[in-house]
């Protein structure tokens, strides 16, 4: 049973086979086709934070796919109404793939121990691979490569940002992040960050060191999802940390701004950055459609399910 907790999940030869799936699909939607590779599949959605993209996404490319979904907010009581040994073994009986988004990554570790189906992250304190991999399509996409490209983030060292990190690392795209001292990988992060190459890495609190000749500079807000009391404190600490046009000076020529989005204009992104030319966050944002439609069928088909 193969679970996709982390970017890390999946071997670099698994991933190029994920994005090639992404982009066959996404060619033959815009072709007017829709095959049926998940034809009677179920995906059920368990969500325990809000979401937009995540959520319509995944329920998107089931029907698109001949699939259906299920989604369960906190009503169904997960962890609440019933242990997890209880609650997850059945509610996998019933469906073929479960996307989780949870408080805590460890209650997703946990979910996937007892899981009769494929797990899929949907995000977490730690990690966003789904994200990642949209992200990286994305790149793909604007750049024509992914070799010899520079990603540069500024701000948080969060999930998103974790994801992003060991999958450009692992893909061979150069990864730098500048963030203030506190709100930096710590160690263990960095080991699994640079585990593919340690000369793709680089982590500084400036800003403009970070995205010296970067094809894509990217941020996230600073303060994420169950992170609300510290929101003062971190809008203080990345005070300098905007992503704005002028930091853009320091990136490539054509440098791109990505983001995950929901995004907080005037904080981490200035509205001239995230709404001009520069910005490629709506083709980002559908890509989770193409690239998520890729791992679902690489995992329900040619990973093995059940
Ligand atoms: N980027 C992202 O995961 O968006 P949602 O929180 O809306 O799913
Ligand atoms: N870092 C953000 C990402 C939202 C998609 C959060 O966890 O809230």
């Amino acid at each position: 049973m193969r679970h996709i907790l982390s970017c890390l999940d999946l071997s670099i030869e698994e991933t190029k086979r994920v994005f090639e799936i992404a982009f066959d699909l996404k060619k033959r939607i815009a072709a007017g086709e829709r095959p049926p590779v998940l034809e009677r599949q179920v995906l059920g959605l368990l969500f325990e934070k809000p979401s937009l993209r995540t959520r319509v996404s995944f329920e998107t490319l089931m029907h698109q796919t001949g699939g259906s979904s299920l989604f369960l907010g906190e009503d169904v009581g997960w962890g609440k109404r019933e242990p997890v040994r209880d609650f997850i073994p059945i509610l996998s009986s019933y469906v073929d793939c479960l996307v989780i988004r949870a408080k805590r990554h460890e209650d997703v570790r946990e979910a996937a121990e007892y899981s009769q189906c494929p797990v899929i992250n949907g995000l977490t304190d730690i990690s966003h691979p789904c994200q990642a991999l949209a992200d990286l399509m994305t790149v793909r996409e604007l750049f024509g490569k992914l070799e010899g490209i520079k990603v540069s983030y500024v701000g948080d060292a969060n999930n998103v940002a974790y994801s992003l990190g060991v999958l450009c690392n692992r893909m061979g795209v150069q990864f730098s992040i500048a963030a203030p001292e506190k709100y930096q990988f710590d160690q263990k992060s960095v080991d699994e960050l640079t585990a593919a190459g340690k000369d793709l890495f680089l982590q500084t609190e400036l800003a403009e060191e970070a995205v010296d000749g970067a094809h894509v500079i990217y941020s996230d807000v600073w303060t994420s999802m169950g992170q609300e009391a510290e929101n003062e404190q971190r809008l203080a600490d990345f005070a300098n940390y905007q992503v704005t046009e002028t930091l853009f000076a320091a990136a490539a020529p054509d440098g791109k701004f990505l983001h995950c989005l929901p995004a907080r204009r005037g904080e981490e992104v200035a509205a001239e950055v995230i709404d001009g030319p520069r910005s490629a966050i709506v083709q980002q944002a559908e890509n989770r459609l193409h690239a998520q439609k890729g791992l679902v069928v690489w995992l329900l088909t040619e990973a093995g399910s059940k």
